[in-house]
Formats: structure tokens, C-alpha cells, sequence
């Protein structure tokens, strides 16, 4: 019976009932999918539209919130193609920009 409650504990500890952490790199990839051809997402990107700020610019706002910009993400902005980003994409593109913050 000890062995058995220890092990649903372990089992409890394993599968947490929230999401998992955000996935940076996995945002990444959604973003040099996605956003490339309105906003520059990362250094090694040149040129965006004039009018969309770049991920680091957007970052390095006093305000910037990860979880705010994930709730952001789930509309699309105007102008923005409907790209139905699931729950999980739109927190992994919030981690991967909130990396780009300045320092
Ligand atoms: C068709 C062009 C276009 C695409 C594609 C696009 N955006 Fe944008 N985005 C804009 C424009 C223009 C703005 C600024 C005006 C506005 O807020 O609507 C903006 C604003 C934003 C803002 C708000 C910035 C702020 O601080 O107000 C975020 C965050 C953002 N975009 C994220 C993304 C992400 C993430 C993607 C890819 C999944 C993406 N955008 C794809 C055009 C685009």
C-alpha cells in the first residue's frame, strides 16, 4: 500500500496539471514562418515592413508581459493574416521574443 501511494505521488509530481514550459526554439520556428514578412524576429533578419515594430523593439518595451503578449497572440492583429495560432504556439512566441528583450 506505501509503495503504491508513493508511486500515484511520483505519478502527480510527473504530470503536472498545467501546460509545459514554453518552448523558445519552437517559437522560433514560428516566427521565421510567420511574422518574417511584417516584422524582423531576429538579428540575423535585415528588413520587415516599415510599419511592424521588430520582436526586440516589442521586448524591450517597459511593459512587455510574456503572458499578455501570449493572450495578444491569440487575436490576429489587424492586418495580420488569420494564422489560428493555438494556445501553446502563441506562448512559445511570446518566450522566443521575450529573449530578445535588450539589456
Ligand atoms: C501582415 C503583416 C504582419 C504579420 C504577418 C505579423 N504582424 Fe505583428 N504587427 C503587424 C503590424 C503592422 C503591427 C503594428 C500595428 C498593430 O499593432 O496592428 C504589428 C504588431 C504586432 C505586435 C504588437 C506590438 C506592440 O507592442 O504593440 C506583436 C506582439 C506582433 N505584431 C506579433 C506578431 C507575431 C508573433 C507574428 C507572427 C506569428 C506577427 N506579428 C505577424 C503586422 C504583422
Amino acid at each position: 500500500m506505501r509503495a503504491l501511494t508513493l508511486g500515484l505521488s511520483l505519478l502527480l509530481i510527473a504530470v503536472p496539471g498545467r501546460a509545459p514550459a514554453a518552448d523558445a526554439q519552437n517559437g522560433e520556428t514560428l516566427a521565421k514562418r510567420w511574422c518574417t514578412g511584417c516584422h524582423v524576429v531576429s538579428d540575423e533578419q535585415r528588413k520587415g515592413s516599415d510599419m511592424a515594430p521588430s520582436f526586440a523593439a516589442i521586448a524591450s518595451q517597459p511593459n512587455f508581459n510574456e503572458e499578455r503578449l501570449a493572450f495578444f497572440l491569440l487575436e490576429p492583429h489587424p492586418k495580420m493574416a488569420n494564422m489560428a495560432l493555438s494556445r501553446n504556439d502563441t506562448k512559445d512566441l511570446a518566450a522566443y521574443i521575450g529573449q530578445q528583450k535588450r539589456r
